[in-house]
């Protein structure tokens, strides 16, 4: 009551706007070697450390959709936690965007598509276990919970396959168990774990060649899985890797000092597999502390976020979201006020809603503001402007979507110099002229703008202005013609 007490009058005196609560600064603040700085609170400008022997536990979700500053608050962390704690870091990376960052930094890249990992590996576990392990990722993928008769086929052969293998002494990889059930003409339950097993997306039926082991402890390492064929097979690939790194850390124990982190693991883009409420995704998240090391999980698309990771995870930091459907389904998650909702919705590049859910529990505020995070590199920022509203954009970001679009070097100079000659700020209505002139249609207008994050209304906003500006650019001229001559 009485800390409470003095809370309010210490914000009375500091705040004379009403502003919404903030976290008690000391659950904010940490010593430089006890937390991760990322950054200030919007209206106290207290500085927020990530420590996580404050939080319920180490796991962190980012969500905000493209360009909004996700990978860049990875790589804060990473790079943060490293300086701190000689962290490791394997990074599961969909589309392959940390490669070149990995590199610079020193670490390793891995081309998954050039390497082997077999499912089948018991990774120091009981062959039951991986069993069921086995079976749940494919009841995920292969939807064998559909199929139940295959699905008890399919077991039945990994069993087997165990033990046969274990008398020849060798290990035992998809093949040998698809060979099984084809020799029993289980046919059906073969050709649903043949897609693994063809040339091409044979990946997990190999021998192995990588040693997950190691490399939770090797520094900082990409896992890169975009030139794996399909986003199937990238799935069985995070999945498998997540697995192996659970239990290994599992197999290690908890440290006495649980107030380091030892290893992140990073996934980037990981729709289907965070989706799923069988997924060792939400295990990890729903366990704890338990696994020794802290899951970072990025999306552009909240509702790839099972509820479960938005009501269990430590910190979830809310970049810019757009989309309505989005937006409430993160806010009914979580549950903050429609200001902060209202404000997620005009965010720039890297502002953040961070909600942290503190281990001591009388902590009731849990989502705050904050100004962007604070990383390591400067921010070249774009503004394109419709009435007073201020759509943000990194340089670079930017010039890469426009890239992706299709314009040429020549018509990227003409669209940067725009912006220059308005120190960096456009019309709207100028952005959508010039794309027109360079031959764009409005429907692919439209779907550019919308991917930059700009709202309907907006959009529709901005082509009512071009269309006056068409229709009136004649009468204009001539009523400013006609000023000019009375003057
Ligand atoms: N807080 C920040 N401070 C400075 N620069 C930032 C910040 N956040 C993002 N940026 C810059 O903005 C650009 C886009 O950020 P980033 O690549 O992290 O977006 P993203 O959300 O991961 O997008 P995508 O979904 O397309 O992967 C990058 O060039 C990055 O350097
Ligand atoms: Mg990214």
């Amino acid at each position: 009551m009485k800390v409470s007490y003095l809370l309010s009058k210490e914000i009375a005196s500091r705040m004379p706007l009403v502003h919404p609560p903030e976290p008690r600064k000391d659950l904010l603040l940490s010593g430089p070697s006890q937390g991760v700085y990322i950054g200030k609170t919007r209206f106290m400008h207290t500085p927020v450390f990530w420590n996580p022997s404050k939080l319920i536990n180490p796991h962190i979700g980012i969500i905000g959709i493209t360009g909004s500053g996700k990978s860049y608050t990875v790589k804060t962390f990473l790079t943060r936690a490293s300086l701190i704690w000689n962290t490791n870091a394997i990074i599961l990376d969909w589309v392959g965007e940390y490669e070149n960052w990995v590199r610079q930094a020193g670490g390793k890249v891995i081309n998954l598509a050039r390497e082997r990992l077999n499912v089948l590996d018991l990774v120091g576990l009981p062959k039951n276990n991986r069993i069921k392990q086995i079976i749940s990722t494919f009841d995920i993928l292969a939807d064998l919970k559909s199929y139940p008769n295959e699905r008890d086929e399919i077991e039945e052969a990994l069993e087997e396959v165990y033990q046969s293998t274990a008398a020849q002494k060798k290990k035992p990889t998809l093949f040998d168990v698809v060979k099984i059930l084809e020799g029993k003409n289980k046919k059906k339950a073969a050709r649903l774990l043949k897609r693994f097993t063809v040339e091409g997306s044979d990946f997990f039926a190999g021998t192995s060649t990588l040693d997950i082991k190691e490399l939770t402890t090797s520094g900082l390492v990409c896992i890169d899985l975009h030139e794996l064929p399909t986003e199937e097979v990238r799935s069985l690939a995070g999945l498998t890797i997540l697995q192996y790194i659970k239990e290994l850390m599992r197999a290690e124990g908890m440290k006495k000092d649980n107030k380091s982190i030892r290893l992140f693991v990073v996934l980037d883009e990981a729709w289907k597999i965070a989706q799923d409420e069988r997924s060792d995704v939400i295990t990890i998240v729903r366990e704890g502390r338990k696994y020794n090391f802290a899951l970072i999980i990025a999306t552009q698309n909240p509702t790839d976020m099972h509820k479960t990771i938005f009501s269990n995870t430590g910190s979830i930091f809310i970049l810019r979201l757009v989309l309505r459907e989005f937006r409430d389904y993160v806010r009914n998650s979580i549950g903050y006020s429609r200001f902060v909702d209202d404000e997620i919705g005009r965010f720039g590049v890297g502002d953040a809603a961070v909600n942290m859910i503190f281990a001591e529990r009388q902590s009731r505020v849990m989502t705050f503001l904050m100004d962007k995070i604070d990383g390591e590199e400067p921010l070249l920022i774009y503004k394109i402007k419709v009435d007073d509203m201020n759509l943000e954009i990194e340089r670079e970001q930017f010039v890469r979507l426009l890239y992706e679009f299709g314009l040429n070097e020549g018509q990227l100079n003409i669209l940067k110099a725009a912006f220059e000659k308005g120190d960096g700020t456009l019309d709207g209505e100028q952005l959508v002229s010039v794309l027109e002139k360079f031959g764009y249609s409005k429907p692919s207008i439209i779907s550019f703008l919308r991917q930059l994050g700009v709202d309907e209304k907006t959009l529709i906003r901005v082509f009512s202005l071009v269309k006056m500006r068409k229709a009136s650019k004649g009468v204009v001229n001539v009523v400013l013609e006609a000023q000019s001559g009375v003057q």
